[in-house]
């Protein structure tokens, strides 16, 4: 049998050659891994060769032995070159797809906006925080007796109809949906030693129809001193602070006789917008007076001892004149393209 084998040095070069170009032709690793079993395992031509070795006569048996030998180094060193080769170029092309451009614009992130009624609230705060005074606050759902009785109005007082109230069932419970601010005064006296000097924002309910101009659900900001020895004119000296602070230097404020069960002598607050749209001229801002003693009794203040000045406002309506907005609905929507009108403030 030995006569037709043949196992020359050409033919291990010729199968080396062939295995080598079949192992650089793999374009990827999976194909060249895919072809091992054919390029340098088992099924390989070099390995064919070898299993021929036994077939050789004894005296060449030791020299084709030691060449397959080199070949088969040769073929698994061809291998693992191009293995490394390729994961080398793999890498590449998987750190190029991942890739992030750290000097590309970021697209533009929508951020929201406070709404402006709460950022105008904010700045009256910190108006009267600068002078010293409290904020201080109180249920929105109230008792009648603070709402009403404590600051006066009589129990058929034409006001409690006047203010359009929101009882609450059952009527026994004697409770309703705040329709001012001024209940806190009360609250303030009762929960606070003297002097007091607090401001009080918040939400309040009255039954309108919401329009341009109305909304039943509104914010006021109330302000109450009480202290030995005030008078009008530490009302006047306050209001005309504040209006400058919230107007610019030129605003001024005057005030008008008016009527409140809770502050004797009472007056309508207007204030002098020398930025109004359309130009400056005066507009009706909120309500005034010295408290009441009735309401200073109701508090057990001795009204002989102490004497008290309060204030009140509709926040919507001074941004609405501060700020040229014509709609009401504009303030109750939440409209993101509304509020950020006024700056995205945090
Ligand atoms: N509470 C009054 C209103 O809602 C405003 C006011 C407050 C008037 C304080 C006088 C003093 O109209």
């Amino acid at each position: 049998m030995s006569h037709n084998i043949s196992i020359s040095p050409e033919t291990i070069a010729a199968a080396v050659a062939d295995a080598v170009s079949a192992i650089s032709a793999a374009s990827d690793l999976a194909s060249l891994r895919a072809s091992k079993v054919s390029t340098v395992g088992e099924q390989s031509a070099v390995s064919k060769l070898n299993a021929q070795l036994k077939n050789l006569p004894h005296d060449q048996k030791a020299s084709a032995g030691a060449l397959i030998g080199q070949a088969r180094a040769q073929l698994q060193q061809a291998f693992s070159a191009r293995e490394a080769e390729l994961e080398a170029l793999e890498e590449a092309k998987q750190l190029e797809v991942e890739s992030v451009d750290v000097t590309a614009a970021p697209a533009p992130a929508r951020i929201g906006a406070r709404h402006p009624l709460s950022l105008l609230q904010d700045q009256i705060s910190d108006i009267f925080i600068g002078m010293g005074w409290e904020i201080a606050e109180g249920p929105e759902l109230e008792s009648e007796w603070f709402n009403f009785d404590a600051l006066n109005f009589d129990a058929d007082h034409p006001a409690r109809a006047m203010q359009d109230t929101f009882f609450v069932e059952p009527i026994e419970s004697h409770l309703l949906l705040r329709t001012h601010t001024s209940p806190v005064q009360v609250r303030s006296l009762l929960e606070r030693e003297l002097p007091v000097y607090v401001l009080c924002p918040g939400r309040v309910f009255r039954t309108d129809e919401l329009d341009a101009t109305h909304t039943p659900v509104f914010h006021q900001v109330e302000g109450l001193a009480v202290d030995k020895g005030l008078t009008m004119a530490d009302l006047r000296g306050t209001l005309e602070h504040f209006a400058r602070q919230m107007f610019g230097p030129e605003a001024k404020i005057r005030l008008r006789p008016s009527f409140f069960p809770f502050t004797e002598p009472s007056a309508e607050l207007d204030v002098w917008h020398p930025n109004a749209k359309g130009g400056a001229r005066w507009v009706e801002w909120g309500g005034c007076g010295m408290v009441n003693p009735n309401v200073l009794a109701a508090a057990g203040i001795d009204p002989e001892e102490y004497q008290g000045f309060a204030f009140g406002m509709g926040i919507e309506r001074t941004l609405m004149f501060r700020n040229g907005v014509l709609d009401m609905h504009d303030m109750v929507e939440a409209d993101i393209r509304f509020s950020r009108q006024f700056g995205v403030v945090l």
